[in-house]
């Protein structure tokens, strides 16, 4: 059976493949003016005095975690709820990984279990980072808090969410990226994000020294800087670098960026998009009492949209429902198994963890991208109601 509607799908208009095509025609196949033109971009629409560009998420997260320092004795605090690179990174820094609690209509980590993880936390924690779980702001200013009142550097794994709107509780209003409340925001520029670069992915802070040493780590250490150089032989040798420390090649090249760049200019457009496709979802999934769509919230830019579903009360398993779908052209996905399930992370401390138990029992992403119509969103929906009402 063939998938008619996946779960996500690129959008790519013909205005990006131009924008990739005439990347060929330059005189840069990396590191060019497109990687320079996408970063001044990602600043002024994020309001974040640095991007710095690079070619995954994982990448993008590896990088902020090795500029904080992160290692055996600095570990990672981090939410279950989540893809496996946001504490991957951090085992690639040596680090250890305890996981918070989420709440569990949401997915997302609070101030409170935040609060309570760290009381709990039996490794040395010495950074956090939150996840705007399908596009869905976190209580940032509450997280800051709580990290503050630990000393810990806080991070947002924004991968799910550009430009989410949010409120600090106290008439301050701030959106995702901009970093008024974290120490760096990481993107992943995948495929299926909002902004695609096919692969890619992004680090946006305003701390000075974190962009700094991103930059520096992302091409193996080479710190072509002529004021920091120690052992230069003349001053300002014209050829001359110097490696202090072990970088990786975590370079985006030139049409990656030259995507990133062209769907920048979409991306508010898109997120209108997505909301009104939430917005015909909440109205046809309202008063099926199988499954209930996800909790109001005018600032989500819905990377995802997950619903929340009784499948014992269907008396159906997900899988079940999951392969009923399929035959209906219907594709699902389950963001995400909690990392804790995982056989690596098994041993990970954690203690109870009822939110994200209780929110992994339950949910299930349905399609979601810009190309969806309304008749395409009442097919979808009828195909998820015949699923569980075994029809
Ligand atoms: C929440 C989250 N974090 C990190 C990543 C990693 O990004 P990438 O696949 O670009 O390495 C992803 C990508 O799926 C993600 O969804």
């Amino acid at each position: 059976m063939t998938i008619r509607y996946p779960y996500a799908r690129p959008g790519l208009s013909e205005a990006d493949i131009q924008a990739v095509a005439n990347s060929l025609t330059g005189q840069f196949l990396t590191q060019g003016p497109q990687l320079e033109a996408f970063e001044s971009e990602l600043c002024t629409i994020f309001g974040a005095r640095h991007a710095v560009v690079c070619n995954s998420g994982t990448a993008a997260l590896h990088l902020v975690y090795m500029a904080l320092d992160l290692g055996p004795e600095r570990g990672l605090l981090t939410s279950p709820v989540t893809f496996l690179a946001t504490a991957n990174a951090a085992r690639m820094c040596q680090a250890p990984v305890a996981f918070s609690d989420v709440d569990a209509s949401t997915g997302n980590m609070t101030p409170e279990t935040l609060a309570d993880a760290l009381e709990r936390a039996s490794i040395p924690v010495a950074a956090v980072t939150a996840v705007h779980l399908g596009g869905r702001a976190c209580d940032m200013a509450g997280l800051r808090k709580a990290a503050n009142e630990h000393g810990l550097a806080l991070i947002e794994d924004a991968s799910h969410a550009p430009l989410a709107d949010y409120h600090d509780g106290e008439g301050g209003h701030f959106s995702i990226g901009s970093c008024a409340h974290s120490d760096a925001a990481i993107f992943s520029f995948h495929a299926i994000k909002h902004l695609a670069m096919g692969e890619g992915g992004a680090v946006l802070t305003n701390d000075d020294r974190i962009a700094a040493r991103c930059r520096l780590l992302l091409n193996h250490g080479m710190n072509r800087n002529a004021a920091e150089w120690r052992f230069a032989p003349e001053p300002d040798a014209p050829w001359y670098y110097e490696m202090s420390e072990l970088g990786w090649n975590y370079r985006a090249c030139e049409m990656q960026c030259a995507l990133g760049l062209s769907q920048l200019g979409a991306l508010k457009k898109s997120i209108e998009k997505r909301r009104g496709i939430a917005g015909i979802y909440d109205r046809l999934l309202a008063g099926f009492n199988l499954l209930s769509p996800p909790p109001p919230d005018p600032g989500q830019v819905w990377h995802l949209y997950p619903v929340s579903i009784d499948f014992e009360a269907a008396g159906r398993t997900r899988g079940e429902v999951m392969r009923a779908l399929a035959d209906d052209g219907v594709g699902t996905q389950v963001h995400y198994i909690p990392l804790h399930h995982q056989p690596y992370y098994r041993r990970a401390e954690a203690g109870p963890l009822p939110g994200a138990e209780q929110y992994y029992r339950h949910t299930l992403s349905i399609p979601m991208y810009p190309g969806l119509g309304e008749a395409d969103l009442e097919e979808i929906a009828g195909a998820l109601k015949r699923s569980l009402s075994g029809g």
